[in-house]
């Protein structure tokens, strides 16, 4: 090869790579950073978890704030923690709450947040957090619980957005969050009732950012792993074997850190928000065709998307070794409970 070659393909691959940046750079939309000072925010699920320490970060960064959730004692427990550390802040902020089963349709839930409107001003935030997680291999849950579970986290979200998307169109600002999962992300053993729902949010959210983006109204969706909450142990007292050993490698986090990261991304603007390392890797893999804000992501999704499609063939790899070896042990388990049945009706 001569040497004008040997220079010049260097030369044209930076001018291609220059050229993909600058179609990234002019392609992706603006960030708008997001403040959060005297707005009115509501968090369904609001009074324990992740949507609980969702309100305290909203209340330090000077929200006011109401929590949306049914029982009424853990509504006014958490009500009152949140007034006192508002108070503390000395800038008259407000926490209410509302208690109301979030599948209990469009007119309840617009009719219970047209009165915190009132109550505290027009919504600028809402963040759709209240579901939970039903787990079973699929032919042992119940059909009613596809339903119920495609109410709680799914619909109950749609049903909150129409309820406040208007005043926040008309009004030109606002920010909606959705809480999925990384069970949105990777779906696993156990979970074909909990996963597509946490699915339909990211499909749901991805709709509403092109959509709102006119309106300059943000939109964004909180992948949380596993996250010590009392959901997360009600979740494990039920796990399968199976899902128990493979969410066992995605580690452990607070609902502390998970509220606090999803709050940095919306203050920076940015889409989606993930934890940790396995975390991040999800995130890049299932980018897909999610909307991006920044340029720095962008371009790690671009360049890592492959490599991690592979490491997560392995992570597959390993999982369905799970499921085939648990179900080679029951198989056995049973084997050997019939050959014992048989052997003492023989005596
Ligand atoms: N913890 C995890 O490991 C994890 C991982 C991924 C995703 N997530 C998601 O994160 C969100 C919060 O989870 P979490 O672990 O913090 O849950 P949590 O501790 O069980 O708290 C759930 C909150 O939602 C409320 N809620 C549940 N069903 C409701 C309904 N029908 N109507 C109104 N409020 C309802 C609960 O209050 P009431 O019972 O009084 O109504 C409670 O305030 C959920 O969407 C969950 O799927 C959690």
């Amino acid at each position: 090869m001569s040497l004008i070659l040997l220079v010049l393909i260097p030369v044209a691959a930076f001018i291609l790579f220059l050229i993909v940046l600058l179609f990234i750079f002019f392609s992706i939309p603006s960030r708008r950073d997001f403040h959060f000072f005297r707005r009115h925010a509501i968090v369904t699920g609001g009074s324990k978890g992740i949507g609980f320490q969702l309100a305290v970060g909203l209340i330090e960064r000077g929200c006011h704030v109401t929590i949306v959730a049914r029982n009424v004692k853990d509504l006014e427990k958490a009500c009152a923690d949140l007034q006192v550390l508002a108070d503390q802040r000395g800038q008259r902020q407000k926490v209410h709450w509302k208690s109301i089963d979030m599948t209990g349709g469009y007119d309840v839930i617009k009719s219970a947040f047209d009165d915190a409107a009132r109550e505290l001003g027009p919504i600028d935030i809402l963040i759709n957090n209240a579901g939970h997680s039903v787990q079973a291999p699929f032919c042992e849950l119940p059909i009613t619980d596809f339903e119920k579970q495609m109410a709680v986290n799914y619909l109950s979200a749609v049903h909150a957005t129409r309820a406040v998307v208007d005043d926040m169109k008309t009004r030109k600002t606002g920010h909606i969050s959705f809480v999925s999962s990384a069970a949105g992300q990777f779906a696993i053993f156990g979970y074909s009732a909990y996963s597509p729902t946490k699915f339909a949010l990211r499909g749901f959210a991805d709709t509403l950012h092109m959509e709102l983006l006119p309106y300059k109204v943000n939109v964004g969706v909180l992948y949380p792993p596993n996250t010590d909450t009392e959901g997360f142990k009600v979740e494990l007292e039920t796990m399968p074997e199976e899902t128990k050993k493979m969410s066992e490698a995605a580690g452990l986090f607070t609902p502390k850190d998970v509220a606090e990261a999803h709050l940095k991304d919306i203050a920076d603007g940015n889409y989606a928000t993930t934890m940790g390392l396995d975390g991040w890797m999800l995130g890049v893999l299932t980018a897909g065709a999610c909307p991006e804000k920044s340029l720095f992501r962008a371009l790690t999704q671009g360049a890592l998307a492959g490599i991690f499609r592979c490491i997560t063939l392995v992570y597959l790899g390993y999982f369905n070794g799970i499921t085939k070896k648990c179900y080679r042990r029951r198989l056995a388990e049973a084997e050997e409970q019939r050959e014992t049945e048989q052997q003492r009706k023989r005596e």
